[in-house]
């Protein structure tokens, strides 16, 4: 049997996240500058290598695979991948096969997606409010994603709704999509934006701390930790009179989480980073290309042996720091 995965600190590594494409149908300000150019398709991995180097993953002992972007339904044939990793949870090997999207293609992929297997996704949303929502991902519209989510719970797909504080941008919108979620049976995770890749907002003047939002949702709804986890960074919380969901805290900036780390991420291009906030990575697609497996093999244990402790994400006295070159799209978050 092929090695588990465990880095030089001694964590296990469970979860893969793997971007599927850096393209995208929207241009979120935090997330994309407004005109990006994005990697020819022959930099990309095929569809059947991801689905390769997914099976070697789950060998070494990966449990739960999320696949994102850019955003993952704009990758033609996605269908197709998400069927063929999704093999793996009829045989136990693959605990979780899930997804983060924009929600834009939901509506009409739901039905695939709950029949390959996926049983929860994130989709992103950082205002209820269609013109604010508009603003955030220049030109986005609120109430198709709202259909792809009516789509998804009704395939039987529990949603989660990841919404990133903004400073000046949604900060009066926490207790309303709160009570939002709570009302559709969603959980929400609210989450600290993070400084990857040059964007034209500056990433200081948006960053706002996750103490913020919860202050504004504590006067109304008082919080408890919850014992739950998703395997994910988010630390979750029971909000009083809003029974059934949980509002998940992921807070890179003001709160580290990255000691109990247990993912790496495969990019678009084939790359495998080891830690979100950190250019250093090993090229997987290249040993794959000319090595094979082995070359794979001995690819990840060069990764795991460089994984860092943690990210260098920070908020300094006027600004943040530890911007990555890379954007969030190739990484996928
Ligand atoms: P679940 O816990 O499975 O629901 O998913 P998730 O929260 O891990 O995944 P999702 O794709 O919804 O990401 C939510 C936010 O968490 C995004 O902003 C990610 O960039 C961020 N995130 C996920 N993993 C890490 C990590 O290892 N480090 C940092 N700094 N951020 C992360
Ligand atoms: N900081 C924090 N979260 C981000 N996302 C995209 N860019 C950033 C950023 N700079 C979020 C998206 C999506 C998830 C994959 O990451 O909104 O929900
Ligand atoms: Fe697209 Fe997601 Fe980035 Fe928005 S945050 S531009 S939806 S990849």
């Amino acid at each position: 049997p092929a090695a588990p995965m465990i880095d030089g600190f001694g964590r296990r590594i469970e979860y893969l996240r793997i971007s599927v494409t850096d393209r995208c149908d929207l241009r979120c300000r935090y997330c994309m500058a407004e005109k990006m150019s994005f990697l020819p398709r022959n930099e990309v991995l095929t569809l059947e290598e991801i689905a390769i180097i997914a099976d070697r993953f789950i060998a070494r002992g990966v449990r739960k695979i999320r696949l994102s972007g850019g955003e993952p339904l704009v990758r033609r044939d996605f269908g197709d991948l998400v069927r063929r990793i999704g093999r793996h949870l009829d045989d136990g090997t693959l605990w979780e096969l899930t997804l983060t999207t924009n929600g834009t293609r939901l509506a009409r992929h739901a039905d695939d997606l709950a029949a390959a297997g996926v049983g929860r996704i994130n989709v992103s949303i950082d205002s209820l409010d269609p013109e604010t929502y508009a603003f955030v991902t220049r030109g986005g519209r609120l109430d198709t994603v709202l259909e792809g989510i009516r789509a998804a719970s009704a395939a039987g797909i529990r949603v989660k709704i990841n919404m990133v504080a903004l400073k000046g941008l949604n900060d009066r919108d926490y207790l309303p999509m709160l009570r939002w979620c709570a009302g559709e049976g969603h959980d929400l995770t609210l989450i600290e934006t993070m400084p990857l890749g040059e964007v034209e907002e500056d990433r200081t003047d948006r960053y706002l701390p996750l103490s913020e939002a919860v202050r504004q949702i504590e006067a109304a709804h008082p919080l408890t930790p919850s014992r739950y986890s998703s395997g994910g960074p988010a630390r979750y919380y029971e909000a009083a009179g809003l029974p059934g969901i949980r509002l998940g805290l992921i807070t890179p900036l003001s709160d580290n989480f990255c000691a109990g780390c247990n993912r790496m991420r495969l990019t678009c291009e084939g790359k495998i980073f080891m830690c979100l906030g950190h250019e250093d990575h090993v090229d997987l697609k290249t040993a794959y290309r000319t090595g094979g497996i082995a070359a794979v093999d001995a690819a990840l244990d060069r990764a795991l042996i460089a994984k860092p402790l943690a990210h260098d994400f920070a908020i300094g006295p006027d600004r943040v720091t530890g911007v990555t070159r890379r954007h969030m799209s190739v990484t996928g978050g």
